[in-house]
């Protein structure tokens, strides 16, 4: 399938998988990559730029495949040194970078000169609008469904997609929600060139995760995750847990008085535990909707080629018949 994502990035098919915190190793990128998809590494899970040239170097040894590396703008005390992430990112040859968090503006001029494409994940249309006079090549649209960070303005792809295409020049991919064929269809349908998977990639076979997490996948349905961190105006949607249910019990508690500090225990250094020991129920951790739709941990091959297989179908088949083209 050809869209302006896939030219963009030089990839075969339209599905990008997105930066995820303990979970994008160089295993996960290179096996996405391979299977034609954008593999992404996340960035800021090497705690040092020299570590992430290392992962880059890793990654590039397992594939020959374009993949790209997640830089997240977070607001930190102790602001990780960007300058040698990029620097990292440079000299390891990347040619795609997915930016997310905040406004990437001041990065802009170094990314593209080494001719790397930028694609900055939004969760609004005023956002997706901002990456795009910046300069951002491409927009990740991440709707209210989403896992990790859905923003604060909570409308659903359904109608943040529709709108993004109403206004956006750029190209655009999906983001939360995504699982299968009918994802990947429907994206195409609201006027995306792709989707972004995050959530779904952790259950496969290559995500160097915990086989608990990939279970606590599996079992979990759809009404499972939570918002947490609402009052901070710094929302995620996790998975219900233990840790999950104390946490906005404290919320609820102090209310507008909450600060950082009184939740650090539930949120802070808890992903190494959870993603590397599988335990469970010690912290907070992304977690999307979508998880409803997860019922198996296949390799990510077997995903990708079934998600291709499945939108080819609806699409020459299931939706041709019904708009009664004549070769259906
Ligand atoms: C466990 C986990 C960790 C994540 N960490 C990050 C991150 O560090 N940076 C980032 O930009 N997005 C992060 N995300 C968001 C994903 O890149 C992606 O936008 C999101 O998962 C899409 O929604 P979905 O889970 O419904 O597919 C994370 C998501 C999950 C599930």
């Amino acid at each position: 399938m050809k869209t302006r994502i896939t030219e963009l990035f030089g990839i075969e098919h339209p599905i990008i998988q997105g930066g995820m915190h303990y979970v994008g190793f160089a295993e996960l990128a290179a096996a996405v990559s391979n299977a034609g998809g954008l593999g992404i590494i996340t960035g800021l899970t090497q705690r040092t730029p020299e570590l992430l040239a290392q992962e880059i170097a890793r990654c590039r040894a397992m594939t020959d495949k374009p993949f790209g590396v997640n830089l997240t703008f977070l607001p930190m005390v102790n602001s990780p040194d960007y300058p040698g992430y990029i620097r990292a990112i440079i000299d390891g040859g990347i040619k795609a970078v997915e930016t997310a968090g905040n406004n990437p503006q001041k990065w802009m001029p170094m990314l593209h000169e080494a001719g790397i494409k930028v694609i900055h994940k939004c969760t609004s249309v005023r956002h997706s609008l901002k990456a795009e006079s910046i300069g951002c090549d491409a927009v990740s649209v991440d709707g209210f469904e989403c896992g990790g960070h859905p923003g604060e303005d909570d409308v659903p792809n359904f109608i943040l997609l529709p709108r993004a295409a109403e206004e956006l020049k750029i190209p655009f991919v999906a983001s939360g929600g995504m699982a299968d064929g009918r994802s990947l269809v429907a994206a195409l349908a609201l006027g995306a060139e792709g989707m972004n998977m995050g959530t779904r990639f952790m259950a496969t076979e290559e995500a160097p995760i915990h086989a608990n997490v990939k279970a606590a996948l599996v079992a979990a349905s759809e009404l499972d995750t939570r918002l947490v961190m609402r009052p901070l105006r710094n929302t995620e949607r996790v998975l219900r847990n233990a840790a999950v249910d104390k946490l906005l019990a404290k919320e609820k508690a102090l209310g507008a008085a909450i600060k950082f500090e009184d939740i650090i225990d539930e949120v802070a250094g808890v992903y190494p535990k959870i993603m590397k020991d599988g335990a469970m129920e010690v912290g907070a951790w992304s977690c999307g909707m979508v998880a409803g739709l997860i019922h198996d941990v296949p390799t990510v091959k077997q995903l990708i080629d079934r998600i291709m297989a499945e939108a080819n179908a609806i699409i020459g088949q299931r939706l041709a018949r019904l708009a009664g083209f004549a070769s259906a």
